[in-house]
């Protein structure tokens, strides 16, 4: 085969929990992610000079080293250094559905889409596993977006265990089209405002303790009960985040107040979402949503949770 075409789909954090500093220079995270249909079309092509291209239809993503799409070929190339005079090139299309800089990991999906098509067009033959291991190195979300679905994430947020997952749930996505927030931004705020808070993650049976914290989330997903899911719906980084955008605190009040199972700030943000029991309780939400805010004001997505995030769509 010379092209494979995947879908990857966004994420959301049902539950993001900074428990506290790493040596690294991270923060030690319990997560629960899971994948939505919202989602990229990424395709690598083989190319018969030896190099590595990127193109992207919005124009704000970068076509060079900057962006992660692009890091994930060049380190399957580094590892592998033989493999493009053996097999070619790659020319990596992205067409962008998710939002950028909007807490959806757009970026890490896009990679995890990269090293997928990779493995394939390459004839690596890595297991999950490895790719996982490769992924981590790029970034801390890209191993979730490979096994997607529902799973609680620890570490840096890089070590992934696969929940059962959830059917039938469905969310609504809200994001302004002009607002974007950087991660690092997020952290850095969230260290100075509260590590006097943080465990010390050095003893194992502090990071227990954090994680029980999530049990009842863990327990909400196992018994499937979305208005359970809904109560517990957490993350700390709304605590740096809305007060530093009094219009996302003001969307996320009115969201709240549309009637869905529980609202929530996705990652850094900007993007809320609000959970639903179905398909047309979520469009009702949109249709309340436009009666507060126009298209220009605010983006509206009704999507519903992903057993997996990446699909092969074409080959
Ligand atoms: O790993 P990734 O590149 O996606 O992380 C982006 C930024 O988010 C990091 O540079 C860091 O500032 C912050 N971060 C963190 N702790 C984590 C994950 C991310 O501080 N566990």
């Amino acid at each position: 085969m010379d092209s494979y075409s995947l879908s990857a789909a966004a994420k959301i954090n049902l539950y993001l929990e900074i428990v506290g500093d790493r040596p690294d220079g991270y923060h030690e995270l319990v997560m629960v992610m899971q994948s939505v249909g919202l989602a990229d079309r990424v395709t690598v092509r083989r190319l018969g000079a030896h190099e590595i291209r990127l193109r992207c239809d919005h124009p704000e993503v970068p076509s060079d080293a900057s962006n992660l799409a692009y890091r994930a070929a060049a380190l399957l190339h580094q590892r592998f250094p033989k493999v493009m005079t053996q097999q070619g090139g790659v020319e990596i299309t992205i067409q962008k559905n998710i939002p950028v800089g909007a807490g959806l990991a757009g970026g890490s999906a896009n990679a995890a889409a990269v090293l997928v098509g990779l493995d394939m067009l390459w004839q690596l033959g890595l297991t999950q596993i490895e790719l996982q291991t490769l992924a981590a190195e790029l970034g801390s979300d890209i191993p979730f977006c490979i096994a997607g679905g529902t799973a609680i994430a620890t570490g840096r947020g890089e070590q992934i265990d696969t929940l059962h997952g959830l059917d039938g749930l469905y969310v609504v996505l809200a994001k302004s089209p002009t607002l974007s927030v950087s991660t690092p931004w997020a952290y850095k705020s969230y260290r100075q405002a509260f590590a006097d808070n943080y465990l010390d993650v050095a003893t194992a049976s502090q990071t227990r303790k954090a994680q029980l914290h999530a049990s009842p989330m863990m327990a909400a997903i196992a018994h499937q009960d979305g208005p359970a899911i809904g109560q517990h719906l957490y993350n700390d980084l709304e605590k740096v985040v809305l007060p530093a955008h009094p219009d996302v605190k003001a969307m996320k009040t009115t969201l709240a107040s549309c009637g869905g199972l529980g609202t929530l700030m996705s990652g850094s943000g900007p993007t809320l979402f609000t959970l639903t029991a179905s398909q047309a309780a979520a469009e009702g939400i949109v249709q309340q949503m436009r009666s507060h805010y126009s298209e220009a004001e605010l983006g509206l997505w009704v999507a519903p949770l992903l057993p997996s995030s990446l699909q092969l769509l074409e080959s």
